[in-house]
């Protein structure tokens, strides 16, 4: 069968060459055809089925043609032919052995493109034809630009600024089927109306674009012939200058929620997108450029700056705005701005003011008005708690404080004594507590009396009230008693006892008021007055002497005395009492010089003149006593008895009356001149004596001081300084009967008691 088949075929062969010249494949009459599209360069694989219908049939021979001439067959038993002129470069390969046949056509070129059909012969079935309308692809050039000018324009356009219009042609060379060019804007066609260049074999696309931010960042340009092959694509990178579209601040650090806290450093970054070129980032605070602290960072690749900013922020700065303003500095500002503000939250425990409220008294407040104190405060986050102190102590509701202590203002209706004091509140808010300063409230009150109301002080009145401010006028009624009221002002609480005129001997009635223009005094102090105790001591050194021819009584002055007074006592003959038999005030110096009135001796010591007067008629048995007053009144006497000695001395011998007389002088000088002869032989031993021999003096409790100092007075007679009101009055007082007329009974002499009397005159016969 094989040798048979060999020997037949090849006649067949020779035939079917022949034969076909001539003939022609009509598609879809002579066989179904199918389409294959192919790119350039690349390859297509045509089939064809060569299995008979029926089994017992045959295959023979199968040829392709392109375009109706051969370019391959197949025959039995294994004949193989290409023509040369196609399967150049050995571009043609097929595999028969696999059902459907396949000749895979390589390296194809735009010749390739035609229409083949195979053609497959059986013994007895009969011919069978498949076309395959082969087109091949040819690729066009890459696409590029060109502007309004006809310049060619490689990858970069620009700079435009927003809103312009890009006028852009894409061309593109060759291709087949011509390809469609289209612009996009990243994945959407923006453009797809291209059509024939003037140029042939040449296609564009001419672009009106207006640009925008989102149509700018991807611009390209695609051509494309074919499903089989991607377009292809040439980008265009426009510039394109952009404001930043979103500016926004955040913290970074420094913050609680978004809230500050004043002091603290706070850090904040402000980013700036889609600007182009770097925009310049400032920070503003409330208007204020702030161009410390902050530095600015851009990245190219996401048109991102970045700014950071070292806030300190202050108590101030609360509620304040804070900008960031991205500026592009290429563009107008008006155009190339946009910003971001924030308000800033500063946080921070309470700032806290005491003061007092009303009157524009700055710290005080009279008693009985009201008492109106404001926390003035300042606090973010808001208040929780309000506290008071008074006096460092938190005031509690009640009391004298009422019920509401717990508001911005503390008031006291009726303000007391007991209002007076420190006074400091305190706020309380999240971020802490905070105490004010502390004012001081005084209280003023009118003055009243203390315990003490008027008190004597040596010799002044001390008036003593209470009262805020310190008073600074003192009303005084002042009533010696007997006499009529006498008003006084003083303008301290003294009043000296010797502005108050009158005898103080016995009680005084005095009241004061204080003044300190808040209010009069209410009541008055008030009290009554005895001086007993400022009287002068008894006279405790006094003497009696006989002297110049009268008896004489003489003292050491007592401290605080400002005159004396004598007296005269006899013991009366129906009782055993002593009587007051004459009294007279005492002058001062020595003796004659007081009966003249004149001024009296002073001692050069400070005990002051020596008070002196004449007793007149001294009986036996008399006694003598003296006293030192002032005008608070008198001491008790002292009592003296003069001695027998000078009783005897003042009672004279008979013939002592011719010598008072002028006869008596004139025998007592021929006397003298006697006594004179007798006595020359004593007279030089009397000479020597400086002094003239005393009177016959007793002498009772005085000292050897005391002595000396009496004896002095009655030398010198020193003239008396009688600078003292009281002195003078001494010596006006000469007679009894003018002074007892203004003495108060209260003054007058008492009789000494018995006892008294006789242990003082014990003491001095001693
Ligand atoms: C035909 O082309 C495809 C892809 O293009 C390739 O994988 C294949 O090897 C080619 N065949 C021949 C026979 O060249
Ligand atoms: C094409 O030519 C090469 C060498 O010239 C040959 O080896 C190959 O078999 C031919 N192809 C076919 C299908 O005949
Ligand atoms: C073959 O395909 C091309 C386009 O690829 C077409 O123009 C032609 O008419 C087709 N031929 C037939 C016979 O279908
Ligand atoms: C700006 O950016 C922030 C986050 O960075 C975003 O939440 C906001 O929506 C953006 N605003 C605009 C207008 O794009
Ligand atoms: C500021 O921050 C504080 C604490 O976070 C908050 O209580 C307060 O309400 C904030 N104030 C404003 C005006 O946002
Ligand atoms: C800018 O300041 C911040 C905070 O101080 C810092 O973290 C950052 O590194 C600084 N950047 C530059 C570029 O200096
Ligand atoms: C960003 O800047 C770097 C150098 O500064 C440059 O090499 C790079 O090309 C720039 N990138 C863009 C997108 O402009
Ligand atoms: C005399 O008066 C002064 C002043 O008042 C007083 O200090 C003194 O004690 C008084 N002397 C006597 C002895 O009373
Ligand atoms: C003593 O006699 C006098 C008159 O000589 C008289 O004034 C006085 O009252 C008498 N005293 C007494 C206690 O009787």
């Amino acid at each position: 069968m094989g040798r048979r088949m060999r020997l037949t075929a090849a006649p067949l062969y020779i035939f079917l060459l022949i034969c076909t010249c001539g003939y022609a494949f009509i598609p879809g009459v002579d066989g179904p055809v199918s389409n294959v599209e192919t790119l350039e360069g690349g390859n297509v694989t045509l089939f064809c089925d060569s299995t008979p219908d029926s089994a017992d049939d045959e295959f023979m021979i199968l040829v392709w043609y392109k375009n109706n001439m051969p370019i391959y067959s197949f025959e039995i038993p294994n004949k193989q032919w290409s023509e040369p002129s196609f399967n150049t470069s050995s571009r043609l390969q097929a595999d028969i052995r696999s059902q459907p046949t396949a000749v895979t056509i390589s390296s194809l070129s735009e010749e390739d493109q035609a229409m083949y059909h195979c053609r497959v012969d059986f013994r007895l079935s009969p011919t069978r034809n498949v076309g395959i309308n082969v087109t091949v692809v040819v690729l066009p050039s890459p696409p590029f630009f060109m502007d309004e000018m006809s310049n060619k324009v490689t990858g970069r356009v620009g700079p435009y600024h927003d809103g312009d219009t890009l006028v852009l042609r894409c061309l593109v060379i060759g291709g087949r089927p011509p390809p469609r060019i289209s612009w996009y804007s990243g994945d959407t066609m923006v453009d797809a109306s291209d059509g024939d260049s003037e140029i042939p074999a040449v296609r564009e696309n001419e672009l009106y674009l207006p640009l925008t931010r989102d149509n700018a960042a991807a611009l390209s340009c695609r051509a494309q012939n074919t499903e089989l092959a991607p377009p292809i694509v040439a980008v265009l990178e426009v510039e394109l200058y952009l404001p930043a579209y979103n500016v926004s601040i955040h913290w970074v650090r420094g913050t609680v929620g978004d809230a500050l806290r004043a002091g603290s450093p706070a850090l904040a970054h402000c980013t700036a997108r889609g600007s182009y070129p770097q925009p310049e980032l400032s920070w503003w605070l409330d208007r204020k450029h702030l161009t410390h602290h902050s530095n600015q960072s851009w990245f190219n690749s996401s048109l991102t700056a970045i700014s950071f900013l070292e806030l300190n922020p202050a108590v101030g700065d609360n509620g304040a705005t804070l900008a960031c303003v991205a500026t592009n500095p290429v563009m107008a500002p008006n155009r190339g701005s946009n910003a971001d503000v924030i308000t800033l939250n500063v946080t921070y425990s309470p700032m806290v003011d005491i003061m007092k409220l009303g009157d524009g008294k700055l710290n005080d407040v009279v008693e009985l008005d009201p008492l109106q104190l404001k926390c003035d405060i300042k606090a973010n986050p808001p208040l929780e708690r309000i506290r008071w102190y008074f006096n460092d102590i938190e005031i509690k509701a009640g009391g004298i404080w009422g019920d509401d202590i717990s508001s911005e203002k503390l008031f006291v209706e009726e303000a007391t004594r007991a209002h007076a004091g420190r006074y400091s509140c305190a706020a309380e808010n999240a971020m802490g507590e905070t105490r004010s300063d502390t004012i001081v409230i005084t209280v003023f009150y009118p003055p009243e009396c203390t315990g003490h109301g008027i008190r004597l002080v040596k010799e002044s009145l001390h008036c003593y009230v209470k009262a805020l401010p310190i008073p600074d006028t003192f009303f005084w009624h002042l009533q010696p008693s007997g006499f009529e009221v006498q008003h006084l002002t003083t303008g301290s609480p003294i009043l000296p006892l010797d502005q108050i005129t009158g005898p103080l001997g016995d009680t005084l009635r005095a009241s004061c008021e204080a003044n300190n223009d808040v209010a009069s005094q209410e009541e008055a102090c008030d009290r009554t007055f005895t001086f007993e105790h400022l009287r002068p001591q008894q006279p405790q050194q006094c003497d009696i002497a006989y002297e110049f021819g009268e008896f004489q009584m003489r003292c050491v002055p007592v401290e605080n005395a400002t005159y004396y007074e004598v007296s005269v006592w006899r013991m009366s003959e129906s009782n055993a009492s002593l009587v007051l038999e004459r009294r007279a005030s005492m002058g001062f110096g020595g003796g004659r010089a007081l009966a003249a009135g004149g001024a009296g001796g002073a001692g050069a010591g400070a005990r002051g003149p020596a008070p002196r007067a004449a007793l007149g008629r001294v009986r036996r048995g008399d006694e003598a006593g003296a006293r030192a007053c002032n005008r608070y009144g008198c001491s008790r006497p002292l009592l003296l008895r003069p001695s027998d000695t000078l009783l005897r001395a003042a009672d004279p011998p008979w013939w002592h009356v011719f010598l008072e007389k002028d006869v008596g002088i004139s025998i007592g000088a021929v006397i003298l001149v006697a006594v004179f002869i007798i006595s020359s032989v004593l007279l030089l031993r009397l000479a020597r004596r400086p002094r003239r021999k005393p009177p016959v003096i007793q002498v009772l409790q005085l000292d050897d001081v005391a002595r000396n100092y009496l004896d002095n007075i009655a030398e010198h007679k020193v003239r008396a300084s009688c600078s003292l009101r009281s002195c003078s009055s001494g010596y006006s007082d000469a007679s009894v009967e003018s002074a007892g007329a203004r003495r108060k009974p209260w003054e007058r002499w008492e009789p000494p008691p018995p006892d008294v009397t006789l242990t003082l005159h014990r003491e001095s016969a001693v």
